[in-house]
């Protein structure tokens, strides 16, 4: 089942999903936590990071398992998910360095990817965090990605790319084109999913993936068949929702 929550604003997206994780790792010390990088959880992982820091919430038994990481960027590479993790998230926390799961884009890839698989598949992620692509993807599966999909090296699109470059001086030539990403059903297996969106550009995939068809050409779409996703949208992302497609 889906639903949908709309607020104001990012902070309130911040604030409703960190009220979610809160609950979940008070109740469960050792929970599993799928992780997205991105803009879009950055506010939820300050929230996560100050109520450690003030109430003392551990996650010293929490394990977490990232969606995905670029191929063709060194692990310390400011803008590696490795990095942008351990700087947006896992040094602000007493998180165990050996619970941390990011997939490796070093060495064989074919290898690295059947070994996330494996390590996801022995899991049970309790809550999956995920961002959306303008596009519809979620992970790094663009559109047209197998519903069957596991862990595999994928190609991104160049509307994935554009929207990346931010995050390399606006040079879309410093952007790598190739990523190791967790499959749909991976993301499918998880317990719970929390989906976040914000702004103008996500709404026409925020509509497509809430009212359109389930279908491979939105990734997200699929979402629609998962027994527990909420959405949380602010009221940019969600101006396209109930209405005819812009
Ligand atoms: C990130 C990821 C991507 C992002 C999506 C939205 O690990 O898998 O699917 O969630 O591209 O990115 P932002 O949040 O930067 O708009």
């Amino acid at each position: 089942m889906m639903r949908v929550i709309r607020v104001n604003d990012y902070q309130e997206i911040s604030e409703k999903a960190f009220e979610e994780i809160k609950k979940t790792v008070t109740e469960k010390p050792d929970a599993v936590l799928g992780l997205a990088t991105g803009s879009s959880p950055v506010g939820l992982y300050q929230l996560m990071i100050k109520d450690h820091q003030e109430n003392g919430t551990s996650y010293r038994e929490v394990r977490t398992f990232n969606l995905d990481e670029y191929v063709g960027l060194p692990k310390d590479h400011p803008e590696s998910y490795y990095s942008f993790m351990h700087r947006n998230l896992f040094d602000g926390l007493d998180i165990k360095e050996e619970n941390i799961h990011i997939p490796s884009s070093e060495g064989d890839l074919q290898e690295k990817c059947e070994q996330y698989n494996d390590a996801l598949e022995e899991t049970v992620i309790d809550v999956q965090i995920l961002g959306i692509g303008s596009n519809g993807h979620i992970g790094f599966n663009e559109p047209g990605t197998s519903f069957d999909s596991v862990t595999h090296i994928v190609d991104l699109k160049p509307s994935t790319i554009r929207d990346n470059a931010r995050f390399f001086d606006d040079d879309i030539s410093k952007v790598p084109t190739k990523a190791i990403t967790m499959g749909i059903s991976n993301v499918m297996a998880a317990k719970k999913i929390i989906l976040l969106a914000n702004g103008e550009n996500k709404a026409n995939a925020i509509q497509a993936c809430v009212m359109g068809p389930v279908t491979e050409n939105v990734p997200a779409s699929i979402l629609q068949e998962h027994p527990d996703v909420i959405m949380i949208v602010d009221r940019t992302a969600a101006s396209s929702l109930y209405k005819e497609k812009r």
